[in-house]
């Protein structure tokens, strides 16, 4: 993992256009790094949340503002600009916000169309401002150690990338289907929304672009024919099938209290009675059988990268976190959540010419252990002031555009039944 080891002359300026899950999340990280980073205004539509991320910060010392148009007429009142909107109005937020003069921490996908990702590229570069975007796997420990053995040429020349993520069923329907990302007309394709982490770590670990992609995906299971007899259309509504049902809804009231976070305001006081309101009249309360999603609920990709690199990924809703293996001309890297629940390390090498396996550490260093993003949403914001200032600050420009690229190519090739697209 990258971490600050000198603190910054002055703390860094930060402010925060749209104060949900994610824009919490930064913030909440950031104000607890005391001297590194000054929040100095948060805007939402929702002043509840504008102001749950001002109480982050001393008393009096954030602006609030309840709409992305007053936050701009206010000028710069920052350095960095988080936008932790949704994805359909990043593209907007941040052509106004690097107008104004702000360098981005900007929530993926950086917009909603592969040529909006390359204009945000091109006014960035052209007015020299930095745009980091929300890739907070790269600052995990786990995907750190994986870099630092990419990087030792321990495996060689490398081959081949074999990349999986588990979505997980109730994940899959929490998000991408009766959430936020579930419709593509409203978010953006399920391999740009879910799986360009994925793809990003495919061109940061391969320390290249991709020349020729192809997909093919499908929607198959969260369809109304493969509802349950007599499932009603909300869990809420009395399902016959509650009990044994993946996706019942009543599921948030116990083990999966912990996704209430990412949609219900005043979660972490709500009661039960509150939570089965909320249920009865929002999205997460509909049957995942029964929904206006569109999005696939299992994927592939196959790249050949610009340097001869082939990966591939799998994106699948019925698997449970990530995998990688990566197989070079003198060994192999394999690692993974699966693995290290299953008893095996969780990253290990294995030497060609000996057969030997050797277990790979993977440092924890965030305050917060494995949770938010496997430690990455600490990650990125303990390294933000050294990507945005200093020696080792990232070029002007978009970083991961490459990324975007792969995932919003595989969507072409996917809805041209698997054509192979070249960049
Ligand atoms: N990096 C990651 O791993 C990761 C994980 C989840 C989500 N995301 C991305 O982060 C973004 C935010 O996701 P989220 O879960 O925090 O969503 P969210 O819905 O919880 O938060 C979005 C916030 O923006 C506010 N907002 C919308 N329009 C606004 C406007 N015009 N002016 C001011 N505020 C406005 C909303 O009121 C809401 O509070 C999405 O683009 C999503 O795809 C990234």
């Amino acid at each position: 993992m990258q971490t600050s080891t000198s603190q910054t002359v002055k703390p860094l300026r930060i402010a925060v256009l749209g104060c949900g899950a994610r824009g919490r999340t930064y913030t909440k990280i950031a104000a607890s790094m005391i001297g590194r980073y000054e929040l100095t205004a948060a805007a939402d539509l929702v002043e509840f949340r504008a102001k749950t991320v001002a109480g982050f910060a001393p008393e009096g010392t954030v602006r609030t503002f309840n709409s992305a148009e007053e936050f701009f007429a206010a000028g710069k009142l920052a350095d960095v600009l988080i936008i932790g909107t949704q994805d359909a109005h990043h593209y907007g937020h941040a052509v106004s916000a690097l107008n104004i003069g702000y360098d981005l921490l900007l929530e993926k996908p950086a917009a909603e169309t592969l040529a909006r990702c390359e204009e945000l590229d091109a006014l960035a570069r052209k007015l020299g401002r930095r745009i980091v975007l929300g890739f907070v796997l790269r600052y995990t420990p786990f995907y750190s150690a994986v870099k630092q053995v990419v990087d030792s040429g321990r495996l060689g020349r490398i081959m081949t990338m074999r990349l999986s993520e588990g979505v997980g069923d109730f994940h899959q329907a929490h998000s991408y289907v009766r959430g936020h990302w579930g419709n593509t007309a409203k978010s953006s394709p399920m391999i740009v929304a879910k799986c360009s982490h994925d793809t990003d770590l495919i061109c940061w670990l391969s320390g290249s672009k991709p020349k020729t992609i192809s997909s093919f995906g499908r929607l198959d299971w969260f369809k109304p024919e493969n509802a349950p007899a007599g499932a009603p259309k909300r869990c809420t509504d009395g399902c016959p099938v509650a009990a044994q049902c993946n996706y019942d809804a009543h599921r948030y009231l116990t083990e999966k209290r912990n996704f209430l976070r990412m949609i219900m305001d005043g979660y972490e006081n709500a009661t039960d009675e509150q939570v089965i309101d909320f249920l009865k009249t929002s999205p997460w309360g509909r049957c995942a059988y029964h929904c206006d999603n569109d999005v696939v609920d299992h994927q592939i990709v196959s790249t050949e990268m610009e340097n001869g690199i082939t990966a591939s990924l799998t994106m699948t809703a019925f698997d449970h976190c990530r995998t990688i293996e990566i197989h070079g001309t003198l060994g192999s890297l394999r690692g993974g959540e699966p693995f290290s629940d299953a008893g095996t390390p969780e990253l290990w090498f294995r030497e060609h010419r000996t057969d030997n396996i050797e277990s790979i550490p993977v440092a924890d260093q965030s305050a917060e252990g494995y949770a938010g993003h496997g430690g990455g949403d600490f990650g990125l914001v303990n390294a933000l002031d050294q990507l945005m200032t200093g020696d080792h600050a990232i070029p002007i420009g978009l970083d991961g555009l490459a990324g975007h690229q792969l995932a919003y190519l595989a969507e072409t090739s996917r809805l041209n039944g698997a054509q192979p697209v070249n960049l």
